[in-house]
Formats: C-alpha cells, structure tokens, sequence
C-alpha cells in the first residue's frame, strides 16, 4: 500500500509485449527459494550462464548481493525478511516488464511473502523453484560457516536453526541438490522453461 496520495501512473509508448518481441522470447521471474546452503547461488548462476548460451536476456539478484545495497537497511527478524522479499518482488516485476528473465535467489522462507510476490505478476511469469536439500546436508556444506556459527549460538535466528522454513506447497519446479548434481538440477529448469514456452 502506498504512503503517498496524488500519484498517476504514466504508461510509456513502448509496450512490454513489443520489448519481448524484439527479445525473443517470454518474460519470467524465476523464483529460487531453500535453505541457506542448499544450492540457490549455485544453480541459479549456472542455469544464467546456460541460458545466456541460449540467447536469453538474463539478470541475476540474489540474497547476499542485495543486501549489500538496496536492502542494507534489513536485517532477519520476520518483519525484515518480509520487506526485503516484498522490494525483491517489486525489483522483479520491474525486470520482468523490461523484457528479462530474472533469477531471484533468496531463502524466501515465509509462504505468504513468496506467494504476494507471485500475486504482483502475470499468473504465468512466476517460476517458483524450491531449491530442496536436507538440513543436515546443507549443514554438512556450510559454505559460509554460518551453520557453525549458528549452532554456537553466534548468529541468533537462523533459518532451520531457530527461525522457520516453510517449503512451497506447489512450486512450479522442485530440484533435489542432495540427490542429483548441479548439471542434472540446471537441465530440469533449462526443461520447464522450454516445455512451457519460455524460450521463444
Ligand atoms: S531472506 O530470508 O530471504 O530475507 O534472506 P536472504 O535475503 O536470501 O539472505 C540470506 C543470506 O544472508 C546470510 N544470513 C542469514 N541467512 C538466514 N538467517 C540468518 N539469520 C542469516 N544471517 C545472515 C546467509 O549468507 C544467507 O545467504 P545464503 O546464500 O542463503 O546462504
Ligand atoms: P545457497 O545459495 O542456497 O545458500 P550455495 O549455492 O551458496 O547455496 O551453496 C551450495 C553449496 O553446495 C556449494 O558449495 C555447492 O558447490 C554445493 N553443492 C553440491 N551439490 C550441489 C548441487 N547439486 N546443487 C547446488 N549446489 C551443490
């Protein structure tokens, strides 16, 4: 809801549709959402470099990244995480109408804040990807040593330590990174997009 009255949309004289045209292919924002150390970062760099090869116009935003920027002013509490995926969308659905394909990798990790942002784009624009791997796996990884940390006690409310995750009820596309390897999880993704006519 907006803070501000006396706001007018101004439409511009090129279309999306006409920006997509000249791109070759569909809009999408697709959604990455698991645990920290599940694979987000990893697969969602791959799958741009595989779709770049394929001639798509990509862009990436991701968790770390925007919080060095335009989110610097959030933190983890549930309010925060709220905020920060509510601006991601926003970011999002402004890519999506510039023509991109947007790889959107945050632990996202309340169902209602994943599925407003669902609710701001065009029913087929949103690619949720549960990026799905078993805690104790992810701990095993820590990529970041944040796990250990958490586990210390040196970083409070840490998503599957001691702040929830809510797995997405029906996500367009669930990758398993703890059964199969980066490539095979890319392949999956590179799949949909080209069965459901996101490539052109
Ligand atoms: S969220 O929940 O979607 O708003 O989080 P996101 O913007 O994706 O940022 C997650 C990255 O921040 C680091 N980090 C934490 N994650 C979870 N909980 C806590 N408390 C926390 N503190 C710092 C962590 O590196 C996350 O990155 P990934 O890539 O998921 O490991
Ligand atoms: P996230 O962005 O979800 O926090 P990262 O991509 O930063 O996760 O870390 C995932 C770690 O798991 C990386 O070190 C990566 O090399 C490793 N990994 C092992 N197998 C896979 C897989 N199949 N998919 C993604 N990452 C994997």
């Amino acid at each position: 809801m907006s803070k501000a009255s006396n706001i007018v949309w101004h439409e511009s004289n090129v279309t999306k549709e006409e920006r997509q045209k000249m791109k070759g292919h569909s809009s999408a924002v697709i959604w990455f959402t698991g645990l920290s150390g599940a694979g987000k970062s990893t697969v969602s760099v791959d799958l741009e470099k595989e779709l770049h090869k394929l001639g798509v116009h990509t862009y990436r935003l991701d968790g770390d990244n925007v919080r060095h920027g335009l989110n610097n002013n959030l933190g983890f509490s549930a309010e925060d995480r709220a905020e920060n995926i509510r601006r991601v969308g926003e970011v999002s659905k402004l890519m999506a109408d510039a023509g991109l394909v947007t790889l959107s990798a945050f632990i996202s990790p309340y169902r209602e804040d994943r599925d407003n942002v669902r609710k701001m784009m065009n029913e087929q624009e949103f690619v949720e990807v549960y990026v799905k791997c078993d805690l104790g796996v992810c701990e095993d990884r820590d990529p970041k040593g944040l796990y250990k940390k958490a586990r210390a006690g040196e970083i409070k409310g840490f998503t599957g330590i001691d702040d929830p995750y809510e797995e997405p009820n029906k996500p367009e596309i669930t990758v398993e990174t703890d059964k199969h390897s980066v490539e095979e999880c890319v392949k999956q993704i590179v799949d949909y997009l080209k069965q459901n006519g996101y490539l052109g």
